[in-house]
């Protein structure tokens, strides 16, 4: 598989090192620009806003955001194409893969087979709401770092975020407890023991910070 700094245009890449390329994708989940996937969604959706849709106000990492959603509408089609939060994917579409997890009041959700409206009132937190706003990663990302876990790491957001939510749980779990805990997401590489080695550093890291 190609990769990922050999696909950035040449002058893109000047001045970017690998290590800090692969830092910037695991705070967003998304190296690219979200601009086509907001353009996306007008046309994909099938319905121009304001027929069929509702403002409503979501409060997504900390912020108030208010947007337009139709009934029918699922957060991770709200979170992606609307909110251009594009570190939460998209896989399976229909709950069975966990690329789609985000925290809902602290506890790990299937974005997509979660209805946006029923989340007004609720905290949502996605991949790009991790880390502090000065720039530090999350213990459980700087796990992922140190571990150099995952390979293509699209499932990589599903799993972090449901870490984070298990690890709220269960702060000290052992690796069967957290391959238990991490049983809802799936990867397509399969690349699943240095995911969990990656993860518990994560929970290392955590308590570590809980510690000082
Ligand atoms: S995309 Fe939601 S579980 Fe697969
Ligand atoms: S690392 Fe490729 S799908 Fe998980």
């Amino acid at each position: 598989m190609d990769d990922p700094v050999d696909l950035l245009p040449d002058d893109k890449l000047k001045g970017v090192s690998r290590r800090n390329f692969i830092k910037g994708v695991i705070a967003g989940g998304v190296a690219a620009s979200s601009a086509n996937y907001l353009f996306r969604a007008s046309s994909l959706f099938g319905q121009p806003p304001g027929q069929g849709d509702r403002l409503i106000t979501l409060n997504v990492n900390g912020q108030l955001r208010r947007v337009d959603v139709a009934k029918q509408e699922t957060l991770a089609w709200t979170l992606r194409y609307k909110l251009g939060l594009t570190g939460t994917k998209l896989g399976c579409d229909r709950a069975e893969c966990g690329a789609c997890t985000v925290l809902i009041d602290d506890a790990p959700h299937y974005s997509c087979s979660i209805l946006t409206h029923t989340v007004r009132e609720r905290k949502v937190l996605t991949i790009e709401g991790l880390a502090k706003p000065n720039g530090t990663l999350h213990p459980v990302q700087r796990g992922v770092i140190d571990e150099q876990g995952f390979q293509c790491a699209f499932c990589m957001t599903g799993f972090i975020m449901s870490a984070v939510g298990f690890l709220k749980t269960n702060p000290n779990p052992t690796r069967l407890e957290m391959a238990h805990g991490l049983s809802g997401n799936l990867c397509r590489c399969q690349d699943y023991d240095k995911i969990l080695t990656a993860m518990m550093r994560g929970a290392e890291n955590m308590r570590k910070a809980q510690d000082v």
